[in-house]
């Protein structure tokens, strides 16, 4: 199917975006401000009570932590690298949310030392790391989900712990002398089915009631995570009814009185701004009677599209060539037979396309940049400009 590059972004920025890559050596990413702009405004209509803490993980660029700065935003952050990034912009600590259960007990201490107090955490050994390191902090417990097979990119395998382990840790988050402030969960990114965060809700709230009755503690926080969508080939439900149905869920479950809300979305705001902008370096067919094409671009699985592993992201892809069309393999310039983006699910491209054209794909705003390789077979990371 070709593309329609309206279904993905505005025509005037389309074409101011087009414009300013037609003077650029690709392989680059332009990013579109106005765009994240737009996509936190959104958000904050669609929940407007909620406190949202962007995952600076999908793309950290200054630009983009001053835009969501200066638009009020709050930031979940993965490292004591992020930390001093978002820091050194004029964020204030008590912006911030150490949000990864993966921590050195140092990186602890040294956010600790920065100022910032509300710590996730998943296991007894990082809470008692937490207790040391960041004393009377507050800290929220993640919690596993399901969801794995309806998010394209799922994460709640490897986060989280169940309901009986996170029972446990907030009581020992009291006893250790932390304030046990609240629960946390990730549905998994690009998470198609909405009714995920209603299962995932209804076990916060088990949690909630059980530790008010037994033990007299009083969570004050859920946060409801990343996971919402990105404009991919993969149609989702608007963003409106993702927050419609998500509201419902904790009304159903917590009435009119809600604790604290946080959100930490990454790819829902960043995504869609952004178009990565690659070059077609060769297209063969690997024996004389194959019907099948490879293309190979300029940019691949080590240079910001890491996330076609497993085919999981599927981006779309435009091209100005128009014309009779093709199933094809789409890999990328390196040395490494794994930079296949695309082999099972077949795109389509036309068949004049030829070396030196232009590959445009939509909606690569987050998660390409910062998982670019430094120098894998000598290609530079990818370089990204913001408009
Ligand atoms: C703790 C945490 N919060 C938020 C996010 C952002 O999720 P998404 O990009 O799906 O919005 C992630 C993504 O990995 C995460 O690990």
């Amino acid at each position: 199917m070709p593309i329609n590059v309206e279904d993905y972004y505005p025509r005037a920025t389309f074409d101011k975006m087009k414009a300013f890559a037609d003077q650029k050596e690709t392989p680059f990413v332009v990013i579109d401000r106005q765009i994240i702009s737009q996509a936190y405004d959104d958000l904050h209509a669609g929940f407007p009570f909620a406190k949202v803490y962007y995952a600076v993980k999908a793309n950290p660029a200054v630009e983009i932590i001053d835009l969501l700065k200066d638009k009020g935003s709050n930031f979940d952050i993965a490292s004591i690298y992020e930390l001093d990034k978002v820091m050194g912009r004029g964020v204030g600590p008590e912006r911030i949310s150490y949000g990864n259960t993966i921590k050195k007990a140092r990186d602890v201490r040294y956010f600790f030392e920065k100022g910032v107090r509300l710590f996730a955490t998943d296991s007894e050994a990082d809470l008692r790391n937490i207790a040391k390191a960041a004393p009377g902090s507050k800290v929220y417990v993640r919690i596993l989900t399901e969801g794995s097979t309806s998010a394209d990119w799922p994460l709640s395998r490897k986060f989280g712990c169940n309901l009986d382990m996170a029972l446990d840790l907030l009581i020992l988050a009291k006893q250790l002398g932390l304030v046990p402030y609240g629960l946390s969960f990730h549905v998994g990114s690009q998470q198609r089915d909405i009714d995920v965060w209603d299962a995932a809700i209804a076990k916060v709230k088990v949690i909630f009631e059980r530790l008010k009755e037994e033990d007299g503690i009083e969570l004050k926080m859920i946060n409801l995570g990343g996971g919402f969508p990105a404009n991919y080939i993969t149609r989702t439900n608007s963003l409106e009814t993702y927050a419609e149905e998500i509201i419902r869920f904790l009304k159903e479950d917590f009435g009119d009185e809600l604790p604290e809300i946080i959100l930490e979305p990454g790819r829902s705001l960043i995504a869609n701004a952004g178009m990565l902008v690659s070059e077609v370096v060769l297209i063969s067919r690997k024996s004389r009677t194959a019907v099948e094409r490879w293309v190979y671009i300029d940019v691949g699985l080590f240079g910001g599209l890491i996330e076609t592993l497993g085919e999981a992201i599927k981006f779309p892809i435009w091209t100005e060539k128009k014309g009779e069309m093709e199933e094809v393999v789409i890999a990328g310039p390196t040395c490494d037979s794994a930079d296949i983006m695309y082999e099972n699910h077949k795109y389509c491209l036309p068949l004049n396309l030829s070396s030196g054209d232009r590959l445009y794909w939509l909606s690569t705003g987050a998660y390409t940049t910062s998982y670019s390789a430094v120098e894998f077979n000598g290609f530079p990371p990818l370089k990204a400009y913001y408009l």
